[in-house]
């Protein structure tokens, strides 16, 4: 039978090239986007198979209202891809109460809420995917406040896999590197500092390239899937290696 997933920020970059890829292997998908230009720009890149529903996932009011119309529309959600996620570089000494709290509360809380507030909807089984990054394990300078969201987002999910045990629900984690994406021109890095950063990971990389949202799509389809039902709180790092 196919699957029902969810992908949050789903209008660009990772989010978006796991809906491509989750289309091509026949789940149904539905993704979200705080931004309706974006949500159709998305949805036109996808196709009619996918569905798109506008909700910030900083509001804990949009949220509920996605769960509302899904309920409407879906008899349950087999899989929930936590992905929205912003980044915004800024040193710690100079990291502001606003980026501080649209960092914590896009990347962190969103994402608390967003999976308290599916449960209802939520099949038995049902997988859900945090994204976290590798910033939770190793030092990157001008991220503090974003790696404190991801490593808040990746400490809940041990406590989860306990507490949902029971609903069928199981969480893991992937941990991308440095991935080619709309991020890093939205973090408000200049062209140059983008490029830079890139060559970077690509010739420190074993893998002698940047990671791209393509070679993420298929790890998460992987802890989707019934492949992965033994599966509780893994951590799948994706960053080809640079992390060695
Ligand atoms: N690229 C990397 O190097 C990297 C590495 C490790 C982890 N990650 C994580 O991967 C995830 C996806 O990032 P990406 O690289 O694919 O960047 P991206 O292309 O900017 O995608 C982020 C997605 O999240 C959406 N989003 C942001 N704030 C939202 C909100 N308040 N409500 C709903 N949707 C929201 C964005 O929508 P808009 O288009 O409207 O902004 C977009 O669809 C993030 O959680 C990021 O932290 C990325």
């Amino acid at each position: 039978m196919q699957k029902n997933i969810v992908i949050t920020g789903g209008t660009s970059g990772i989010g978006f090239c796991c809906a491509k890829y989750l289309l091509e292997k026949g789940y149904h998908v539905i993704i979200t986007g705080r931004d309706q230009q974006n949500l159709d720009r998305a949805l036109a890149g996808l196709g009619n198979q996918a569905k798109g529903i506008l909700s910030d996932t900083s509001q804990l009011k949009e949220i509920e209202k996605l769960v509302n119309i899904i309920k409407s529309k879906y008899p349950s959600i087999d899989g929930l891809f936590i992905n929205a996620g912003i980044f915004k570089a800024a040193s710690f000494e100079k990291t502001e109460e606003d980026i501080f709290d649209e960092t914590m509360n896009i990347n962190f809380k969103g994402a608390f809420f967003t999976i308290q507030k599916f449960l209802p909807i939520l099949n038995n089984p049902a997988s859900i995917v945090l994204n976290t990054s590798i910033v939770v394990f190793k030092a990157f300078a001008d991220t503090a406040v974003y790696t404190a969201s991801k490593a808040a987002l990746e400490s809940i999910a041990k406590v989860l896999n306990i507490e949902l045990a029971s609903k069928g629900i199981r969480v893991n984690i992937v941990s991308p590197g440095v991935t080619k994406s709309p991020i890093q021109k939205k973090s408000g890095m200049t062209d140059a500092a983008i490029e830079n950063l890139l060559e970077h990971f690509s010739e420190n990389s074993p893998i002698g390239r940047i990671v791209l949202p393509e070679d993420i799509a298929p790890v998460v389809e992987f802890l989707l899937s019934n492949n992965s039902k033994v599966l509780r709180n893994e951590k799948i790092i994706i960053d080809g290696g640079t992390t060695l």
